[in-house]
C-alpha cells in the first residue's frame, strides 16, 4: 500500500485516478481547492483542501507522502493561447516549487505528471507517434507542459527525484468539466442533449486518439510504483477517429441527428494525432480496454443523469 498525493483530486482525471488508487488497495490524500463537493466515489480519501498557487499549502500536502501525482494545470489550451504568460507564472513557476518540497520532504519517491499527448508532438505524421519523436508544440499549453517535463528531468538528475511524464492523448467521460472546453466528446453530447448546433472545427476530417479516462486512471494506478523503462509514456488507444466519425457514434448512441456547422480550424490545431503506446503496453501488458462506443455510452448516460437530477 503505498501512501499517494493526488493533486487536482477533484477534477475530471483527478477523481478518477483517486478511485482507481484506493481500489488498488492504496492510501490517498487528495489535494483541490474543493470548489465543489467530492466527485469520486471512493470512501476513505483525506481529503487537503488546498492552493496549488501556495508554497506552503504544497509543503503541508506532501507531508509522509511517497507518490505524488500533478493533476493540476491553471491553464487549458485555450486561456493559455489568450495569455500565455498565466502558464510560466503559475503552472511552470509552481510545479518548481512543488518539486523542491518534495525534494525538501525525504518521504517523496516519485512524482507521477499528468502532460499531454494530443498538443505536445505538434506535428502532422501519417504515421502514429513515438515518445522518441521531437516534439515540436505550436501551442503555449504544450509548450509549459514540455517545460515541465524538462524539469522533472532536470530534478532526477540533480536531486535524485524520480519522476514520470504520462503524455495522455484525449481523455474523455464521466465529471469532464465542459467549463474548460477541452473535451469534444462532452460538449457535443451535452449540446444534442440541448438540441443545440455542434461547431465542427475545419471540414470534419482531423483525427485525434480518444481514450476513455477510466483506462487512463486504471492504467496509470496500475503500474506507478513499478520500475520504469522510460520517464515519458505515451497514453493512449493508439487508434485515431476522424471528428466526422466521432459525430456518427454519437449520433448513434444519443438517437439524435447532429446540425453541424463548419468553421476554420485555428493554425494551431494539428490535422493528426495518434499515438504509439507500444512503449507502455509492452513495458507493462495493460492496454485500454473501453470501445469508443462503450466509452461514449457511459459519457452521455452520465449527462443524462446530470440532468434529470436538477430538473
Ligand atoms: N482533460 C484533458 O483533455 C487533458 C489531456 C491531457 C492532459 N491533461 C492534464 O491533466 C491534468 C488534469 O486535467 P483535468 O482535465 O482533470 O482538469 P480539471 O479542471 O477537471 O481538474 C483540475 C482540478 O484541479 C483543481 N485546481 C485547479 N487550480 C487549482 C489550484 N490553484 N489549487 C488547487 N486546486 C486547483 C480544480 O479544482 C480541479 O478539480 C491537467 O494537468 C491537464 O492539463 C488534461
Amino acid at each position: 500500500m503505498a501512501k499517494c498525493l493526488v493533486l487536482g483530486g477533484n477534477g475530471f482525471i483527478g477523481s478518477h485516478l483517486v478511485d482507481a488508487l484506493v481500489d488498488a488497495g492504496h492510501s490517498v490524500r487528495a489535494f483541490d481547492k474543493f470548489s465543489k463537493d467530492p466527485v469520486y466515489q471512493a470512501k476513505d480519501v483525506e481529503v487537503f483542501m488546498g492552493d496549488f498557487l501556495n508554497r506552503a499549502d504544497l509543503s503541508n500536502a506532501v507531508k509522509d507522502i511517497e507518490y505524488v501525482f500533478h493533476f493540476i494545470s491553471t491553464t487549458t489550451p485555450i486561456t493559455a493561447e489568450n495569455d500565455p504568460l498565466i502558464d510560466v507564472e503559475t503552472n511552470i513557476r509552481m510545479t518548481i516549487e512543488l518539486l523542491q518540497e518534495c525534494v525538501e520532504a525525504s518521504t517523496v519517491k516519485r512524482v507521477l505528471f499528468a502532460s499531454t499527448g494530443g498538443a505536445i508532438y505538434g506535428s502532422d505524421k501519417d504515421s502514429s507517434l513515438q515518445e522518441t519523436e521531437l516534439p515540436l508544440p505550436v501551442s503555449p499549453y504544450a509548450i509549459g507542459k514540455l517545460t515541465i517535463e524538462h524539469y522533472m528531468r532536470y530534478f532526477t538528475v540533480k536531486h535524485g527525484l524520480d519522476s514520470i511524464s504520462y503524455r495522455i492523448s484525449n481523455p474523455y467521460g464521466e465529471r469532464q468539466p465542459l467549463r474548460r472546453k477541452q473535451g469534444v466528446i462532452p460538449i457535443f453530447l451535452e449540446k444534442l442533449y440541448n438540441d443545440q448546433q455542434l461547431t465542427i472545427l475545419g471540414d470534419g476530417s482531423m483525427v485525434r486518439d480518444y481514450i476513455y479516462v477510466k483506462d487512463v486512471a486504471i492504467s496509470i494506478a496500475a503500474t506507478f510504483d513499478k520500475d520504469h523503462k522510460s520517464n515519458v509514456y505515451n497514453i493512449g488507444t493508439g487508434t485515431g477517429v476522424s471528428v466526422s466519425e466521432l459525430v456518427s457514434t454519437i449520433e448513434q448512441i444519443t438517437g439524435k441527428t447532429a446540425d453541424k456547422q463548419f468553421v476554420a480550424k485555428p493554425d494551431t490545431f494539428v490535422q493528426k494525432i495518434i499515438l504509439d503506446t507500444n512503449l507502455f503496453v509492452n513495458e507493462y501488458g495493460i492496454k485500454p480496454t473501453a470501445s469508443l462506443t462503450d466509452g461514449i455510452a457511459a459519457t452521455w448516460q452520465y449527462i443524462v443523469n446530470e440532468h434529470q437530477s436538477v430538473e
